[in-house]
């Protein structure tokens, strides 16, 4: 049963309303080896189609020997901030099963994916942590450098850290965060109160 206080009026919570995706980290921020296994946990303990839990971690702290295995990899537009995070998260989805004829996992996998990276992401924000995910990476060369087997999908990359600038302060070249309105993202909904 949810326990949490309903406010009088709704608002989104705070740490949302603040969330953004930095492009400039704070280079000292560290993120604790506690504290990776909360956001773990976290994306461990989302929901997912049958209980399928099709997701799976590559994580590199900045400084250790996973970390610069995995920068290696990075495009040249992530290169730019990416390295610079306390921590970079590879995300995998279980996408067939193993030994098969490219049979599905689940219909779900990547879906399931997304969501259990949403429930880390909103603990990094409960922890302090900023996020940013991308795909600006060579995704089949992280795939060969981790020995991930076929049926797995190296999917996106999170890179959590302390923001070095408020949101909008320095523009993600080739992004935008402007956000179409709740009747432009609603497809069909009665009026009243
Ligand atoms: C699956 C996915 C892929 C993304 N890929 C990139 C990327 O390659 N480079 C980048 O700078 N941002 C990337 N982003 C971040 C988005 O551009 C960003 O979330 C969007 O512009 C909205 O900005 P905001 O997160 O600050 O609200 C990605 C986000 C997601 C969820």
């Amino acid at each position: 049963m949810a326990t949490c206080e309903i406010p009088a009026v709704p608002e989104v919570h705070p740490a949302l309303r603040r969330r953004f995706s930095p492009v400039r980290f704070d280079p000292d921020a560290i993120v604790t080896a506690a504290q990776l296994d909360t956001l773990l946990q976290a994306a461990g303990n989302a929901p997912s189609a049958g209980n399928s839990q099709p997701w799976s971690f590559i994580v590199g702290r900045r400084g250790d020997e996973v970390h610069d295995r995995i920068v290696q990899y990075l495009a040249r537009s992530s290169t730019a901030w990416a390295p610079g995070a306390s921590l970079l998260v590879v995300n995998l989805a279980h996408v067939r099963v193993e030994d098969t004829d490219n049979w599905e996992y689940s219909e779900f996998a990547r879906y399931d994916l997304g969501q259990a990276v949403a429930h880390m992401t909103i603990q990094g924000l409960v922890l302090g942590l900023d996020a940013h995910q991308f795909r600006a990476f060579d995704r089949d060369a992280v795939a060969a450098e981790f020995d991930v087997p076929g049926h797995w999908e190296v999917t996106s990359m999170t890179a959590f850290g302390v923001a070095a600038h408020a949101p909008g302060e320095i523009a993600s070249p080739g992004t935008s965060r402007e956000r179409a309105e709740i009747d432009e993202i609603t497809w069909a909904r009665a009026g009243g109160s």
